[in-house]
């Protein structure tokens, strides 16, 4: 399947040093994962999906089973680079997952599995739901929790 989008090494460095300013002015009004973006009962509408759509694949706790592993700290070490948003994710899920059967979940049905993917990384529920909406997606920052990697270290190989 396609890599999520990565910029080449030369792009990135201007973007290290623009991203000290652009970070401080985005905190204020910019979600992140870490800020409660979906709620419990998505997560749990999401568990129903995955175990029957997801987890044959990639393990009944997320682990990887004969695919990869969707929580932990490699997951997270290459969707929480600062360059990327959540519809980074949700584009890859809902345009290649389930493999071979990609794009026969609904929207929604997408939007619930992040929700649960989100809860199983250790992100904690909040009050609104998770649009199932790429341009609302793409608002929300999906960064590491604390402690967070330096922005212009290495991007870690997976
Ligand atoms: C038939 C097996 C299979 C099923 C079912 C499946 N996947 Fe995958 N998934 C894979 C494989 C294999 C990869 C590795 C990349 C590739 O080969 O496309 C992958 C990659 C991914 C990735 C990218 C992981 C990363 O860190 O790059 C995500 C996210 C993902 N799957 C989510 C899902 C979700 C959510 C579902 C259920 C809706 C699902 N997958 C169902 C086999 C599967």
């Amino acid at each position: 399947m396609e890599n999520p989008p990565r910029p080449p090494a030369a792009r990135r460095r201007p973007y290290a040093l623009l991203s000290l300013g652009f970070c401080l002015s985005i905190a204020a009004a910019t979600p992140f994962v870490a800020d409660g973006v979906y709620t419990k009962e998505q997560a749990e509408r999401g568990r129903a999906t995955y175990d029957v759509e997801c987890a044959r694949c990639h393990g009944d706790k997320l682990q990887g089973g004969d695919s990869t592993p969707l929580a932990g700290e490699r997951f997270l070490a290459s969707w929480g680079r600062p360059n990327l948003t959540l519809d980074d994710l949700y584009y890859v899920v809902r345009k290649t997952m389930p493999k071979e059967t990609a794009g026969t979940l609904t929207r929604q049905e997408y939007a619930d599995v992040m929700a649960y993917v989100l809860q199983q990384n250790g992100f904690a529920p909040g009050e609104k739901e998770l649009t199932p909406d790429p341009a609302v997606m793409k608002t929300v920052r999906f960064e590491a929790p604390a402690p967070r990697a330096p922005h212009d270290a290495p991007p870690t190989s997976r």
